[in-house]
């Protein structure tokens, strides 16, 4: 499904942020043309991340995942565009950084540091469903 509308929800997650990816990230989501929509520097609570993560309660990372996703500073963006769900996972490339292909995000400006917890720069939706679920949770005026 498509429509010109589509919207995700894009994370720049800590390890983005320490390390100064905001900007390649946006200039990644822009250069492949679509349109930003919203955008929040924040650390999350525990409890907009047990929401955001809902579907992996009770899995072994899970806890770990938390307490990364809520150790620092993060930016939130609503990105635009047709396909951009799709789109965006496409940049971002597959889950481990290790093995993330050069040309996406997690592939080259991500590795594994040793910590113990999968840090791999960004986060987005993974469906138009969950892009919709998402947005609500991080921008509920939206
Ligand atoms: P994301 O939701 O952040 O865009 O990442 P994803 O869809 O590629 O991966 P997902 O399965 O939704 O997992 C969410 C985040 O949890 C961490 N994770 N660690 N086995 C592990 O150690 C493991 N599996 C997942 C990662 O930070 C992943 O992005
Ligand atoms: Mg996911």
């Amino acid at each position: 499904m498509s429509s010109p509308n589509e919207r995700t929800l894009v994370l720049v997650k800590p390890d983005g942020v320490s390390r100064g990816l905001v900007g390649e990230v946006l200039h990644r989501i822009e250069t492949k043309g679509y349109r930003l929509v919203a955008m929040d520097l924040r650390v999350p609570g525990r409890d907009l991340l047990a929401e955001h993560y809902a579907e992996h309660h009770g899995k072994p990372f899970y806890a770990g995942l938390v307490d990364f996703m809520s150790s620092g500073p993060v930016v939130a963006i609503v990105a635009e565009g047709q396909r951009v769900v799709e789109g965006f996972r496409s940049l971002a490339g597959p889950t481990d950084p290790t093995v993330a292909p050069p040309g996406t995000i997690r592939g080259d400006l991500g590795r594994d540091w040793g910590h113990g917890i999968t840090e791999n720069v960004v986060h987005g939706s993974d469906s138009r469903e969950s892009a919709s679920r998402e947005i609500k949770i991080w921008f509920p005026e939206l």
